[in-house]
């Protein structure tokens, strides 16, 4: 085995162009694994992150397999050529969790490595990767008939990374929550929601008990109209820096504990200026979740766990 010194960036879904750009010079391109020898590079459009990359030569699949298990339990396949060969490595390695997730759920601390052949007899691997997940995707058990769109399930990642959630009574804001899955999600939990919109909540949604409605532009609310609240949650389709505006007022008032906010793209480019300025919000970070699409999610969150950022 020979370790790498560099990082090998997994493209976020549909977005390696994004992470090309994030990362200018690279050292190999395989399918949508970007390595970059030397120090980590700062990464937001990536589903996982190999942290410790290394090459190992092998003579078959069974040698592959096995050399991989002397190191540890959990190994995703991430094929980028020869993908028989690669699915006949995996079905040698012990089995990887793939049941869908009812949220909430505990991540479980356990590594969760990642490797691809770079040809017959050569793997490229981590056995330490950021994200908990094989190659950083999960799904979650979805509910067909309670939220009135799939916007939840970000919310519910956002959450399930950090280790914790709204407590049964906590105040929540929910700026853009129109037409209500985030809302949704929370009231569920049994928080109590705000839920501002220039446009209506979906009836059934407003009705949810704790849940009080706002039409109103969620940004010329100020803090101090809405009062302490313990969790800022905003999904509001605006270019960043108005967002990044609107949060700068509510972390001077203090009257916001924790933050889960949507950071959207606009048109093909990534607004790597204001993308700074939220990471460099102490105690926060920016990442692309699985269920994230042009976008990505600034949490600041009390006791985050940090999971899936490197
Ligand atoms: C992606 S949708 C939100 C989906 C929602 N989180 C859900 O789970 O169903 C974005 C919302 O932002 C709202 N929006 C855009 N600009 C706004 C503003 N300045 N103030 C409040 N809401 C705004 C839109 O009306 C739209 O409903």
């Amino acid at each position: 085995m020979r370790k790498l010194e560099g990082t090998v960036y997994h493209a976020a879904r549909g977005w390696l162009p994004q992470l090309l750009e994030e990362l200018g010079e690279r050292d190999r391109l395989d399918g949508e694994l970007v390595t970059v020898l030397g120090p980590r590079r700062r990464a937001r459009w990536v589903r996982n992150t190999w942290l410790e990359p290394f090459l190992l030569d092998f003579e078959s699949v069974g040698e592959a397999a096995r050399l991989l298990k002397d190191i540890q339990r959990n190994w995703a396949p991430c094929p980028t050529r020869l993908h028989r060969r690669t699915a006949l490595v995996a079905e040698r390695l012990p089995s990887l969790p793939s049941k869908p997730k009812r949220f909430p759920f505990e991540v479980p601390d356990v590594p969760m490595g990642a490797f691809t052949l770079l040809d017959e007899h050569r793997l490229l691997g981590s056995a330490r990767c950021s994200s908990p997940f094989p190659n950083g995707q999960f799904d979650f058990e979805e509910d067909r008939e309670g939220p009135p769109s799939r916007a939840y399930r970000k919310l519910w990642e956002a959450l399930a990374l950090a280790g914790t959630r709204p407590a049964p009574g906590e105040r929540c804001l929910d700026a853009g929550a129109s037409p209500g899955g985030w809302t949704w999600a929370l009231a569920e939990l049994g928080a109590e929601v705000l839920a501002v919109d220039r446009a209506a909540l979906e009836p059934r949604i407003a009705a949810m008990p704790g849940v009080s409605a706002m039409r109103h532009d969620a940004f010329t609310l100020k803090p101090e109209d809405v009062g302490p609240v313990d969790w800022l949650f905003s999904d509001v389709i605006c270019y960043p820096p108005a967002l990044y505006a609107w949060v700068e007022k509510w972390l001077e008032s203090g009257l916001a504990r924790n933050f889960v906010c949507t950071i959207k793209m606009q048109g093909a480019g990534f607004d790597r200026a204001s993308t700074d300025l939220f990471e460099a919000i102490p105690g926060s970070r920016v990442l692309h979740l699985w269920h994230n699409r042009h976008e990505l999610t600034w949490i600041k969150v009390e006791g985050d766990r940090g999971l899936g950022s490197p």
